[in-house]
């Protein structure tokens, strides 16, 4: 068994080499011996993807242990909302398993799940998270199933503590991603708590915040707490673009008794 645990960053890497390779294709058709303005359209082509595969290697980098390590810091800000993580908790959409560990490793007395839908267009699966939790040592409160987060294998307030980083807006088997949200929630002990990172501030997924926070308190949802990501963690420029981080937000609270 390999001794080093492996969290892949967010960026799926048959994407990033799509547009690698299709920008590298079509800069080549520009040596061509093809006419002037063949290659030129190829050429301006070509640039559009290129700032594509610049967005995702660099972003890459910056999520990666061997880069900025801006994955493992925004799991640290989560693991930080949790104030008393000695009970039983949950991660929702837990990929490779890093948020959970970390979660094992802080909260010693803690009996935790993660599940996940580990579909095919991602590059996780449910061995990875095993093997991870085998190498940090936590395996043993550690469970990992595969679920979907729209229909949580688990009755009503089974959880003390519910978690979830980038994974609703994800969900494509449930076109409300909110429900998502609310199925969360339903799992959660009175006077439990949740914190999740997610895309909140874009309005096509989760429609207008306000109508958000109005809709989870109606939910019994108390002592809600919002945190935009970039106002509680500096994270370098290219990862407040709208589509990487730049609509993320920290959302923690309680689940009236
Ligand atoms: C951006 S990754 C985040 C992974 C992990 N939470 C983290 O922070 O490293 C999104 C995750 O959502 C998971 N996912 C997508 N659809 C899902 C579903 N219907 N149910 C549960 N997980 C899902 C993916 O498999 C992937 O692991």
């Amino acid at each position: 068994m390999t001794t080093k645990p492996t969290y892949q960053t967010w960026i799926r890497m048959n994407k990033l080499f799509i547009f690698l390779g299709i920008s590298l294709l079509l800069l080549l058709v520009t040596l061509f011996p093809i006419p002037v303005y063949l290659r030129l359209l190829s050429g301006m082509l070509a640039l559009p993807f290129l700032y594509i595969a610049f967005i995702l290697s660099y972003s890459t980098y910056q999520f990666a242990a061997f880069g900025g390590s801006y994955q493992s810091k925004i799991h640290d800000v989560i693991v930080s909302k949790v104030d008393d993580g000695s009970g039983i908790i949950l991660d929702i959409g837990t990929g490779s398993g890093s948020l959970i560990i970390k979660l094992a490793k802080r909260f010693p007395h803690s009996s935790l799940t993660g599940i996940d839908f580990w579909g095919q267009n991602w590059e996780y699966s449910k061995g990875q998270c095993e093997q991870n939790a085998e190498i940090e040592g936590v395996s043993d409160r550690i469970h990992f199933l595969k679920a979907s987060a729209s229909k949580l294998p688990f009755p009503d307030a089974e959880f003390d503590i519910v978690v979830s980083c980038l994974t609703f807006h994800e969900v494509k088997d449930s076109r409300n991603k909110t429900d998502v949200m609310k199925e969360a929630l339903r799992v959660i002990k009175p006077g439990g708590t949740f914190v999740f990172m997610d895309l909140f501030l874009d309005e096509n997924t989760f429609g207008k915040k306000t109508e958000l926070v109005a809709d989870l308190t109606m939910h019994g949802v108390v002592e809600l707490k919002e945190y935009k990501l970039t106002d509680i963690l500096p994270l370098p420029k290219i990862l407040w673009n709208k589509k990487v981080l730049g609509n993320a937000m920290v959302l923690s609270g309680k689940k009236a008794k």
